[in-house]
């Protein structure tokens, strides 16, 4: 391969880093759902769709919100969209954080972001437990 050959074949594979790179990451996210503010919402424990927050670790996404139970009698409530590009991230309780599965930005059980690509915090919401109704809210 001579030099100019090996020019080209550079360029290419820039070329096409940089492509996936747009692809993946691209700094423009229009598709950002807003947070959802104004809530109060009450989840039913006692529902088959909320059994998971009956397990500590465990966790439901509703309305746009993850739950996460955190210990016997206490609950973490964040928005669910990445603010990087909106995937819904997980709750991971032995790692005390919130993650995305799509690009791997983490946030703290109150939302803060702690690594990226994202840059903004999840909004986080208040829990309280009465019984079997927990209530999230604003
Ligand atoms: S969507 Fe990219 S890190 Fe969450």
């Amino acid at each position: 391969m001579d030099r100019k050959d090996f020019l080209v074949t550079i360029g290419k594979g820039a070329a096409l880093a940089g492509l996936v790179y747009c692809v993946g990451c691209s700094p423009k996210n229009t598709d950002n759902p807003v947070a959802p503010s104004n809530v109060d919402v009450t989840l039913d424990l006692t529902l088959h769709a909320n059994q998971p927050l009956n397990t500590i670790g465990g966790s439901v996404v509703n309305n746009g919100i993850v739950v996460g139970r955190v210990s016997q009698t206490s609950f973490v409530a964040v928005s669910a969209a990445c603010t990087h590009q909106g995937t819904t991230v997980e709750f991971q309780l032995q790692q005390n954080q919130f993650f995305c599965p799509n690009h791997g930005s983490t946030y703290t059980l109150d939302g803060v972001v702690t690594q990226g690509p994202a840059q903004q915090s999840l909004t986080k919401y208040n829990t309280s437990l009465s019984g079997t109704n927990l209530r999230i809210y604003s």
